[in-house]
């Protein structure tokens, strides 16, 4: 639509100011990074940068917008980035938690709040949705996508894009999203970030490509290539990924960034020096180069050099003028600068008491043996360890836009939530770990939980003698906020052994002990299933994380949450995912007891301990009267599956009814489950809801050998239950 306009400024520009329209230094405000360019007042004044990202707050962007605008020569506006991940000041759960929540408007409606907040505050595109599928609880970023499975990855990538942009990002309260890491990223080889990912096509399309591609659908003006090799080129350089598909097959007409330092990257990628890498990244289909400077400091050689066209530039500095002009940002370039949105729309307590809300929602009950919670608010409770009393883990990792220190301590919010007749002692009882080298590595980026002055066993004796009193042990222990996230891979995926020894002291204190477990990847629990009566997760809940928890540990909120990744027995088990194969070997006794010859391990059941789509509730839930309107489904036809969920405890509350369908035979081979639709429904204590749900061939599409996306007429199953390990199961064929 902007077409003419566009030419007509292209036709003014020098070859200098088109590169630097391709350019996206970080201003080194926040520290996500090695900041690059000190320099950059200057360089956007010569025209040499599009973008600019971690700088912060309307004050300060508005000063420097002034610069793009005022002092170079063609006042073209700048785009302002930056990574608002899982909210802007208001921090809601981290991503994998919020994923746990199901509730398809309730994302939605953070990634609006924070589009709202960021927007007032000068930000006019986000680094998110992060929608890589991942299998490998050991690799960090687990915590900053959506889980293994690529229904509810492609409904989360969808909401998520929905209520960033909405519908008219000419509004001051819309901001572009950037959907990331294209591609694959969470597939990098045993959990260790960066590293290389190789997989078949047809595990591509039918297993980690979904969520990107509904991302696209959904409209996301920008796309982020991811750091690792796809089929043996870094993404960054691969043009099949970024025009092929992405462009041509997919449809995407925004624009493509780098992630950082991307580019240079490719070098030690082993894919040549520096010129040669930032021509294959143009060529691929990128745009913009974030903080690598691989294209201003380049291209123009390889244009002299023939080794890029002036079109295939122009087409790059288009794309990036486009998302200027669909901002408004010509028509105004100072419109998210509102010194008073700024003022009135950050961090309200409205958006606060949301975030609470959203947090309570967020969490998975893993255990509740013989009903520990929810607990009274009355008698004594005593609150325990190393994340208890500390604020700036509460918002987990990727949070760089909030104040962290402001974050609810869950101290704090069990207090405020407790009420006067309940005594709430609190002992810290062990530092994270005992590893201090560990520790200190895993607080890089300033999330500390400073080391105790006291021993450990001072530490833990005070805990010991705070328990005694009590008449309920609550124990907050887990990873702290960057033991997962970008950098953070773990080999050894368990609670940290200082915690372990203050959670068996109090378990040896015979009281009732409630491990609340901070997390931001699946951990290994065997032993905390074994011995604990309790178990919350409650991943990290963001700014309000004191009072999110403390909701749902009084049942003021009854936790409703299920788990949108596996959590496996071991970690020799991992990869471990519901929807996997069936090979041609697998175990045919439905105890999972070791046949030699078969599929399984001599030391390890091949179960996971909880399963994806698990989480317990208050109340129980009954299924019955399983039904399916015809045994068979014709092609151009629908049947609807409906199951009647009973409520029979003693609370009201929310249950994820799910369903899965196999494709028993197919000309390629299917998983064994394959989610297919969910329904989170309120049922009140005592009564039963009927859940409807409608199948149809589109439902049973899969990529084939070639590649095409058909519905193979044949024998099905379908399954409803409250978790993928259900065995609810009928027949029907698709005809
Ligand atoms: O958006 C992030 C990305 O997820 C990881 N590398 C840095 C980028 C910008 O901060």
């Amino acid at each position: 639509p902007f077409e003419k306009q566009i030419d007509s400024i292209l036709s003014l520009m020098t070859l200098e100011e088109k590169l630097g329209q391709l350019n996206l230094p970080s201003s080194g405000d926040i520290t996500t990074g090695q900041a690059k360019s000190s320099n950059v007042a200057k360089m956007i004044e010569e025209g040499k940068v599009g973008g600019l990202f971690n700088i912060k707050t309307a004050e300060k962007i508005q000063e420097v917008q002034k610069i793009a605008v005022e002092k170079s020569r063609l006042g073209i506006p700048l785009l302002f980035g930056m990574d608002v991940i899982h909210g802007y000041k208001t921090t809601f759960p981290i991503p994998l938690g919020l994923s746990s929540s199901w509730d398809m408007e309730m994302i939605q409606q953070t990634a609006r709040v924070a589009a709202q907040e960021a927007s007032a505050d000068g930000i006019n595109w986000t680094f998110s949705p992060m929608v890589d599928i991942s299998r490998d609880p050991r690799w960090g970023r687990v915590s900053e996508g959506n889980g293994e499975d690529p229904y509810l990855g492609s409904q989360i990538a969808a909401a998520m894009v929905k209520g960033y942009q909405g519908d008219d990002l000419t509004l001051e309260n819309t901001i572009l999203s950037c959907v990331k890491h294209f591609a694959l990223y969470g597939a990098i080889e045993a959990g260790r970030d960066y590293n290389t990912v190789d997989m078949s096509r047809i595990r591509m399309f039918n297993e980690y490509f979904p969520p990107y591609k509904a991302a696209v659908d959904a409209g996301t003006r920008s796309a982020m290539a991811s750091f690792n090799e796809v089929d043996g080129i870094p993404a960054t350089g691969n043009r099949w990924l970024l025009t092929d598909l992405l462009r041509d097959k997919w449809g995407f007409d925004g624009f493509v960034v780098t992630d950082y330092t991307g580019i240079p990257e490719m070098i030690a990628h082993g894919m040549g020096d520096l010129q040669t890498v930032s021509a294959l990244a143009l060529k691929a289909g990128v745009d913009m180069d974030m903080v690598g400077e691989g294209f201003l400091g380049t291209l123009e050689k390889s244009l002299e050099e023939g080794k890029v066209s002036i079109d295939e530039i122009d087409l790059a500095v288009k794309r990036i003028l486009q998302a200027k002009y669909e901002l408004g940002l010509f028509k105004d370039p100072y419109k998210y600068c509102n010194v008073e949105r700024a003022a009135t729309e950050v961090y309200t307590q409205e958006n606060r008491d949301f975030a609470r809300k959203v947090g309570a929602e967020s969490t998975v009950l893993l255990k509740n043996a013989g009903q520990v919670l929810p607990l009274k608010k009355e008698g004594t409770i005593a609150l325990v360890g190393p994340l208890a009393d500390n604020a700036v883990n509460m918002a987990g990792t990727w949070s760089v836009s909030t104040d962290q220190e402001k974050s609810i301590p869950f101290l704090e919010g069990l207090k405020e939530v407790a009420g006067d007749k309940a005594e709430i002692m609190y002992a810290r009882g062990s530092n994270l770990s005992y590893d201090k080298e560990f520790e200190t590595n895993a607080t890089m980026f300033g999330k500390t939980i400073p080391r105790d002055g006291r021993t450990d066993k001072e530490m833990l004796d005070e805990a010991i003698t705070v328990a005694k009193k009590a008449d309920v042990i609550v124990a907050a222990i887990g990873e702290s906020a960057e033991m997962s996230g970008e950098s953070s891979s773990r080999t050894h995926i368990r609670i940290p052994q200082a915690q372990e020894d203050l959670l068996d002291a109090m378990l040896a204190t015979g009281k009732p002990v409630v491990l609340v477990l901070f997390t931001g990847r699946p951990l290994v629990l065997v032993e905390e299933e074994a011995k604990v009566p309790a178990i919350l997760n409650v991943w990290f809940p963001g700014s309000e994380a004191g009072l999110s928890i403390a909701d749902v540990l009084f049942g003021d909120v009854n936790p409703s949450g299920k788990l949108t990744a596996t959590f496996p027995r071991t970690e020799g088990q991992i990869p471990l995912f519901y929807n996997h194969k069936n090979t041609g070997r697998p175990l045919s006794n439905k105890e999972g007891n070791f046949e030699k010859f078969r599929s399984n391990y001599l030391d390890e059941r091949i179960e996971p301990l909880y399963p994806f789509g698990y989480g317990l509730s208050y109340t129980t839930f009954e299924y019955s009267n399983f039904q399916i309107s015809n045994t068979t489904l014709p092609m151009n036809g629908s049947i609807t599956v409906s199951v009647d969920v009973k409520n029979t405890g003693d609370y009201d509350g929310k249950e994820v009814v799910q369903l899965y369908t196999r494709d028993l035979v197919g000309t390629v081979t299917r998983p064994v489950k394959e989610l297919k639709g969910f329904q989170k429904v309120m049922i009140k204590k005592g009564t039963t809801k009927t859940v409807t749900f409608t199948l149809t061939a589109e439902d049973l599409k899969f990529y084939n050998y070639n590649l095409d996306f058909v519905a193979e007429p044949g024998e099905f199953e379908v399954f409803v239950g409250t978790n993928s390990d259900t065995e609810m199961k009928k027949s029907f064929t698709l005809k």
